[in-house]
């Protein structure tokens, strides 16, 4: 609900448990006033307050008053150069050179449903659903105009935002810097939670209390990357899974982007989250405008948990798109650790079949069908199947894998091209990098000029066969380096600034094009695994690879910093055989299924290899699975414990309607002669009775207050699976 109060010039954002305010004050400085547990609609500026604070200089307007300075107040979007030393969230070198921007209220719209952005993924929403505010403000000197969108998601606590900047002036503006978000709130006390690591191991979660000055997180990779998510999460010191005020910020951006928060002297932390400013200038034309990504915040009066459920529940209603979005998602087997890259048709339908016979839907070709790819070394640009592994054509082996009774998927990396390739030899002259110098390679491979129609255009209508085979029903999209020695021949030297920003919404038209005109294809994004998990990517992929190991413990780490935004459907998780490719570990085949089932769920390895009771345990996961499909994937989340202190790591699903639960939970490495333990379950009813596993009858309250007592087990990695229903 966005509640206006003209008069005073106050702007409310309400939310179903929190409330979001900003004014414009007499000098039309736009304040951010709060944002945090719902309260009423007055004015908050009351919080601010002024004092006379050596070296924070006093705007123009303010003449003498000593205690108006930019420097102090909470700003709704900051801006360079004017007497507010903070993080900037706008930066531009003006005609004259300068750098000042200094930013004053204009003006204010509210519109029904959601605002789009052109070229950019973004929340959608129905009218009804969501609301949309626009504040207006203009630099008077330069003519730079910044409009403000924010839309009100009530019932998931959510709030999205974005910005467009307009050249209303006569000359050009290099913009330097357009955040997607700027936060100020009026406390230092806070924690910093960052999603960090490095490819093959994600995500892994980073909490420290903010220290005075700047700290933050980002990307210069081209991609999100592996080391740092653009999620973050700041909370109140003691605040926990439930408990404690949080706020999550996500963008919804798959390139450069920048996360920084700024612990203040005066004990004001700003968070500044947009693309990332180095190697960022952008030229704005008169009359040009300039759109950033999208960012969404959720903030929770009651801890991460409760957070987390509003991301999902938003992420899934309103970012991942029907149809297939909403369809059940097969249980797939992928080639890719069973074969690598030495098969032909007959070793590909023989991994196929054993699939189909315990109940696997659907087989994805990994890498390795085109070109000449028998290592990583070569092919990537040549999308025509390799005649020698696969003979009879893609065509026929659709078929026999059709024949199983199984879909029919397939793996490609548009953006690449190895130096040994066709495509390369043809046009050398396509890639991202100036020919005049020493070129890094990644993988061996080189990254296409994706800001180009032209290079995009060819690599589209080279795959175009693929996507239209008849049989093709999902397609797993992988980009495998970070760029480097970045430079566009397509753009003047004054616009290298734009690369970067232009080969993703490269990217992110190459995906739109793909979904329009094949929209019944699953398309799974992968980054050498996890490296470009976004909100960006989740609009046109509505499953990630979470990462490229595939290790069970591993994986328990992963999934667990990956579940603080992203829901169960979005991450990838497929069983491997052991010894783990990645890590050596040997672990219970039971907790690799039990790992992997709270992800898109499959397999990749080759399930001929398994014994008698392997295959019964497969095809039992397979059905258990199936069977509690809208639990799993749609369910409410919930994290138990936490992987990285506790001796196990647990999480639970439970439906809406908190008549079914799944918990699952899995050991670290075993001790002997162990402690006993339980396990106090969440989000139950707690006037409900649940039979655990077909079996025992347990109250709700009693399994939330005083937990269920866990087997003790012999053996490392040893999971249990308890499955809740409600008794009628
Ligand atoms: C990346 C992916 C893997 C696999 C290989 C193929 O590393 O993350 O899943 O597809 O590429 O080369």
């Amino acid at each position: 609900m966005i509640i206006l109060d003209q008069k005073n010039r106050v702007f409310t954002l309400h939310t179903k448990s929190t409330t979001y305010q900003i004014k414009a004050d007499q000098y039309g400085v736009l304040l951010h006033t709060y944002y945090g547990p719902r309260v009423g609609t007055a004015d908050l500026s009351r919080l601010i307050q002024y004092a006379d604070r050596g070296f924070s200089p006093n705007p123009g307007e303010a003449i003498d008053d000593r205690t108006y300075s930019l420097d102090t107040l909470p700003q709704e979007y900051s801006a360079g150069g004017a007497g507010d030393f903070r993080l900037p969230s706008i930066q531009a070198e003006l005609a004259d050179g300068s750098r000042i921007v200094d930013l004053r209220y204009t003006g204010f719209e509210v519109r029904p449903g959601k605002y789009a952005l052109e070229g950019l993924p973004a929340f959608f929403a129905r009218e009804g659903e969501a609301e949309t505010l626009v504040l207006t403000l203009e630099d008077a000197a330069s003519g730079l105009t910044v409009e403000l969108y924010y839309a009100v998601f009530e019932q998931y606590d959510l709030i999205t935002r974005s910005v467009q900047v307009f050249n209303r002036g006569s000359a050009p503006v290099s913009l330097l810097q357009a955040a997607s978000l700027c936060l100020d709130l009026q406390r230092g006390d806070l924690d910093l939670l960052t999603f960090n690591g490095r490819h093959a191991m994600e995500r892994n979660l980073s909490r420290a209390p903010l220290r005075p000055g700047v700290q933050g997180v980002g990307s210069v990779r081209g991609a999100s990357s592996h080391q740092h998510n653009p999620f973050i999460m700041l909370c109140e010191q003691d605040a926990g899974e439930d408990h404690g005020l949080c706020w999550g910020a996500m963008l919804l951006y798959s390139g450069n982007f920048d996360a920084s928060v700024e612990r203040s002297q005066f004990e004001n932390s700003r968070l500044v989250m947009g693309i990332h400013p180095r190697h960022f200038c952008w030229t704005l034309e008169p009359g040009q405008s300039f759109t950033t990504p999208e960012a969404a915040m959720v903030c929770s009066p009651s801890g991460f948990g409760d957070m987390s459920r509003q991301f999902h529940r938003a992420i899934r209603t309103h970012l991942l798109r029907a149809p297939r979005a909403k369809l059940h998602k097969p249980v797939l087997i992928n080639s890719w650790e069973a074969a690598y890259f030495k098969f032909d048709a007959d070793k590909l339908v023989s991994l196929a079949q054993e699939g189909a016979k315990l109940g696997v839907d659907l087989f994805v070709l990994d890498d390795g069908w085109f070109g000449i790819r028998n290592d990583d070394c070569s092919g990537l640009g040549d999308w025509e199947v390799n005649g020698e592994k696969l003979s009879g054509g893609l065509a026929s082996l659709i078929g026999r894998v059709q024949a199983l009774g199984m879909g029919f998927g397939i793996w490609i990396e548009p953006e690449m091209v190895n130096e040994n390739s066709n495509l390369y030899r043809a046009h050398p002259d396509w890639v991202l990098t100036p020919a005049d110098r020493p070129r890094s390679r990644g993988r061996s491979q080189l990254v296409l000029d994706f800001t180009r129609r032209d290079v995009r255009d060819y690599i589209y209508e080279s795959l175009k066969p693929v996507f239209a085979q008849p049989g093709l029903s999902y397609v797993k999209w992988d980009m495998n380096r970070s760029l480097a020695e970045v430079w566009s021949p397509a753009l003047p030297a004054g616009r290298q600034g734009e690369v970067y920003h232009r080969f993703v919404l490269g990217v992110y038209e190459f995906a739109e094009r793909l979904r329009q005109d094949f929209p019944h294809l699953l398309i799974e994004g992968c980054c050498g695994g996890g490296g470009r998990f976004d909100g960006g990517m989740l609009y046109y992929t509505p499953q990630i690879w979470c990462s490229d190991n595939t290790d069970a413990m591993d994986r328990l780490r992963i999934q667990y910093g990956t579940s603080f935004c992203y829901p169960v459907c979005t991450m990838g998780a497929h069983v491997s055989k052991v010894p783990n490719e990645q890590t050596g570990r040997v672990t219970p085949l039971e907790t690799r299924g039990t790992v992997a089932m709270s992800g898109t769920f499959g397999y990749e390895m080759d399930l001929g290899r398994t014994t008698p009771e392997e295959k019964k345990m497969i095809k039992e996961q397979v059905r258990f699975f199936k069977e509690h499909y809208d639990l799993i994937q749609q369910g409410d989340y919930y994290r138990l414990s936490d992987p990285f202190t506790a001796p196990y790591t647990a999480w639970e699903q439970v439906s809406p309607d908190k008549t079914e639960a799944l918990v699952s939970l899995v050991y670290n490495s075993h001790q002997a002669n162990g402690p006993f333990r339980t396990l106090r379950m969440k989000g139950l009813d707690p006037n409900a009775v649940y039979w655990i596993n077909g079996g025992e009858l347990w109250p709700g309250d009693v399994l939330m207050a005083a937990g269920y007592p866990l087997p003790l087990f012999m053996g490392d990695y040893q999971s249990i699976q308890l499955y809740l229903k409600a008794k009628s």
